[in-house]
């Protein structure tokens, strides 16, 4: 797809791959809109990328979606392509979980309802566009599920899915449907809950070489873009399945040890 001209909306787009990706795609010429839930982060980052344009809204409350439809497609009417970013990630013990059953599944309210939410909410202002996409942003945990983090695997590999059957869905219609699967990527979500153990030492993608990637792809019309080690979990979780659960599982070890 072309790269420049575009109106982009990215959630989550005031820390780490939403960023930047902001930052490339203004650079080349299209207008970026990002949201966020903090509205200080939401200054820093008009403040850092004067034109990009910031709306607080986040994308687990359903009254913020309507209200940020109506705000984008008022103020930019020529809105073509949507990027899912926003996401959460955490480490959690289900062992030991105090669970509130509603926390339980913040990322599953954020990472995959927000998501397809957004999308049903702008499906059918970008099927008014005569080139539109959506990209979703899902993760190599897609693939292979990182135990440590149960819930944030399931969203990534639960969004895996519905990017695919939202592709087949939409093939009639003007909208590419396009997956992002980063792997470990330097930004404070790798960071977060995380210790070099818990994430089996891998060295994060540096930020900017991912988006180099992202870029790369959506210009080549790449369905799925699979950088690096996300590659990697596709195709060995075809090979041994069984082996890379197994692998990923390790730090589970860790995490029990860090209660007892
Ligand atoms: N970094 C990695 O290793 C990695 C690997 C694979 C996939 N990913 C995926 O890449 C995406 C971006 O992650 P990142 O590493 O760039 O994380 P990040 O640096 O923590 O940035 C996350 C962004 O999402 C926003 N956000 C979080 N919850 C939100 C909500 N409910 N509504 C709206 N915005 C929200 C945050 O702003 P506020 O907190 O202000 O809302 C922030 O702008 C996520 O979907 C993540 O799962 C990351």
């Amino acid at each position: 797809m072309k790269l420049h001209g575009n109106t982009v909306l990215i959630t989550g787009g005031t820390s780490g791959i939403g960023y930047e990706l902001a930052a490339e795609l203004s650079k080349l010429g299209n207008k970026v809109i990002v949201t966020g839930r903090d509205q200080a982060n939401l200054d820093a980052t008009r403040q850092k990328l004067p034109d990009v344009h910031t709306i607080r809204s986040d994308v687990s409350d359903l009254s913020a979606i309507a209200s940020l439809y109506q705000q984008v497609v008022g103020e930019f009417p020529e809105l073509n392509m949507l990027i899912n970013n926003a996401g959460i990630m955490r480490k959690i013990n289900l062992q030991t979980h105090e669970s509130d059953l509603s926390d339980i599944v913040r990322e599953i309210d954020i990472n995959l309802s927000g998501s397809i939410r957004m999308v049903m909410q702008f499906l059918p202002h970008l099927k008014t566009k005569s080139s539109a996409a959506i990209v979703n942003v899902s993760s190599g945990l897609a693939f292979v599920p990182l135990p440590i983090s149960p819930i944030y695997s399931a969203t990534k590999a639960a969004i895996h899915s519905f990017t695919q059957s939202l592709r087949l869905q939409l093939k009639n219609t003007n909208i590419k449907v396009i997956e992002l699967a980063p792997p470990g990527t330097e930004t404070p979500l790798f960071h977060g809950d995380f210790t070099a153990q818990d994430t089996g030492g891998v060295t994060p993608m540096p930020l900017k070489t991912l988006v180099r990637h992202a870029i790369a792809g959506l210009k080549k019309d790449r369905l799925e873009i699979r950088p690096g080690l996300a590659n990697i979990l596709k195709l060995m979780s075809r090979v041994a399945p069984d082996f890379m659960v197994r692998q990923l599982g390790r730090s589970v070890g860790l995490m029990h040890a860090e209660r007892d």
